[in-house]
């Protein structure tokens, strides 16, 4: 028995995570640390709340003592982190928590990792840090790190303390770097959901700049299994580039969601553009298929009428957020964590 520790489980993709594993394997403990930011909704997890192999321990990252404490006590030997502010838009209104949380607080857990000892430290990052494409080509692992917000260089640095750590001290550490993701409970300040959910409440859809900037996108699904195998196969200090081949303008999506919601392509309104905007993201996600045999199973045209779908479904889940009350479930359901 593993006894895995996930951060930021109660986020968007750490959430679909810890749900998906624990539907399919008994082999592991998995201990879901989150401090529980806005970002942060222990609603994601009800499906796995009373698994036995599943705890849950309100913590933050930046908290040497409670991290240290927490790898003593639940004997911790396989760390996958997850948690980080993770929102552009936001890192450029403020940056300091950013640096707090993605970089000290990966040196928390990196340093606890070292003292403790681990199996492996997979470091969940992003294709953010390389930084910005023109027209033509896609982001390798040999691409170097150009980050350009706030929270692609906060996610930067923790990358390189990352690996420093594996060449330093030996400690097994991995990094994948992902694209744009998208799926369920995915918090609606991210494109895809604040469209969704502006267009069904009929409510304008900003447009940063011209709306031509491209995203890859793959569904958290895809992800999911893909950290899964870099975590059990993913070779010691080696970067593996995780995307499902789907760039996308901006514009397109927005219209795709007006579309199958049936709405007016008059609720777009394009807004000033974004400071240091990146143009264009495309994964090239060659080495972690040919070397660890994964491959995205989801296409964009069917994954994203699946989300649409899951946000018409679950309208107490986002309703809950909009109106703030979803801070109270932690409250309610756990009265003395
Ligand atoms: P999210 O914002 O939905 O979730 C982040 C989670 O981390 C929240 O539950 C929050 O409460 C928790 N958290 C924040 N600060 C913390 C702290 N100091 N201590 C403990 N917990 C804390 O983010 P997400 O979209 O699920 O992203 C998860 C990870 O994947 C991040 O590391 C992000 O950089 C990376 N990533 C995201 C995408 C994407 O498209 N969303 C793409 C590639 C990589
Ligand atoms: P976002 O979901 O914030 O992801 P990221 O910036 O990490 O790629 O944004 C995706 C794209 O959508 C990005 O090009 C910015 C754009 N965007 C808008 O045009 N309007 C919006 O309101 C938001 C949130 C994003």
């Amino acid at each position: 028995m593993k006894n895995l520790l996930v951060t930021g489980g109660a986020g968007f993709i750490g959430s679909n995570f810890i749900n998906h594993l624990l539907s399919k394997r008994d082999d592991l403990k998995i201990i879901n640390i989150d401090s529980l930011t806005y970002a942060g909704n222990l609603e994601n997890l009800k499906q796995s709340e009373n698994h036995p192999n599943y705890s849950f321990v309100k913590a933050d990252i930046t908290d040497r003592e409670s991290i240290n404490n927490i790898f003593e006590q639940y004997n911790i030997d396989n760390v996958i982190n997850f948690a980080a502010e993770s929102h552009v838009d936001r890192s450029i209104l403020g940056s300091e928590v950013f640096f707090n949380t993605n970089v000290m607080g990966t040196n928390v857990l990196l340093e606890a990792a070292k003292r403790f000892g681990v199996e492996k430290f997979l470091q969940v990052s992003t294709d953010e840090v390389y930084g910005s494409l023109g027209p033509e080509g896609k982001f390798s692992e040999t691409t170097p790190v150009d980050p350009n917000s706030p929270y692609s260089s906060s996610k930067a640095s923790a990358d390189m303390m990352a690996l420093s750590f594996q060449r330093t001290y030996g400690l097994p550490v991995v990094i994948t770097r992902c694209s744009n993701n998208y799926g369920p409970f995915q918090f609606p300040e991210k494109l895809i959901p604040l469209m969704i959910l502006n267009s069904l409440n009929d409510k304008k859809l900003p447009v940063y700049g011209d709306g031509l900037n491209i995203r890859d996108w793959i569904y958290v699904i895809d992800h999911n299994k893909a950290v899964e195998h870099v975590w059990e196969k993913g070779r010691i200090g080696e970067v593996y580039n995780i995307g499902a081949n789907q760039e996308m303008t901006n514009i397109d999506i927005i219209k795709l969601i007006l579309n199958y919601l049936d709405k007016s392509e008059d609720l777009i309104e394009f807004v000033k553009d974004r400071p240091g905007h990146d143009r264009r993201y495309a994964i090239d996600s060659t080495k972690i298929e040919t070397e660890l045999g994964w491959k995205p199973e989801y296409k964009f045209e069917e994954a994203i009428e699946k989300t649409i779908d899951w946000y018409l479904e679950n309208k107490t889940w986002w309703e809950r957020i909009l109106s703030g009350e979803y801070q109270e479930y932690y409250k309610l359901q756990y009265k003395n964590v």
